[in-house]
């Protein structure tokens, strides 16, 4: 990833550089997500959005980008088979808000906001404007991620057949 996010969350945000260097973080470069991507990439992607909606509407910046950060802050790989109980889409907003609490601290309108991040999958109801910023944002970078996904896949289909095609002749 461009270092440029890195610098932007660091200007916009003092805590993000903590965050980013922890172990914890840095081990969700092991996640996968949306296909193609990871779940570091995916949360950095997520507290760039943040920061930029914070931006635009005065909001304050720590908050954003720590929620953007830390909203998918759960080891779990659901690409694989595992033995957690339940359904990653609704455990894993839970779980994030108690990893981030327990390691970097939140507040009770973060820890909301990062419960909420997948209504309406979640029983938690977005109700502050940062929930509901954490929402959009998640779900504009998803798509995003998706989309992205898909077109790599078809890029690898086609190059793919390509190659066949080329070795039948
Ligand atoms: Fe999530
Ligand atoms: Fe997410």
């Amino acid at each position: 990833m461009n270092r440029k996010y890195f610098d932007y969350l660091e200007q916009t945000a003092p805590e993000a550089a903590a965050i980013l260097e922890s172990r914890s973080f840095r081990s969700l470069l092991h996640y996968p997500r949306h296909i193609y991507t990871n779940t570091y990439d995916h949360s950095v992607r997520v507290a760039v959005c943040m920061a930029w909606l914070a931006a635009r509407s005065g909001a304050d910046p720590n908050s954003a980008v720590k929620v953007g950060l830390l909203h998918d802050l759960c080891f779990v790989d659901y690409t694989r088979k595992n033995d957690h109980p339940g359904l990653y889409c609704f455990y894993h907003p839970e779980e994030a808000a108690a990893n981030a609490m327990r390691e970097f601290g939140l507040t009770r309108k973060e820890a909301r906001a990062i419960r909420a991040h997948m209504f309406p999958l979640s029983v938690h109801l977005p109700s502050s404007k940062l929930a509901f910023r954490l929402l959009l944002a998640d779900k504009a970078v998803a798509l995003y991620e998706v989309l992205l996904g898909v077109h790599f896949l078809r890029n690898r289909v086609s190059h793919f057949a390509a190659r066949r095609i080329i070795h039948t002749r």
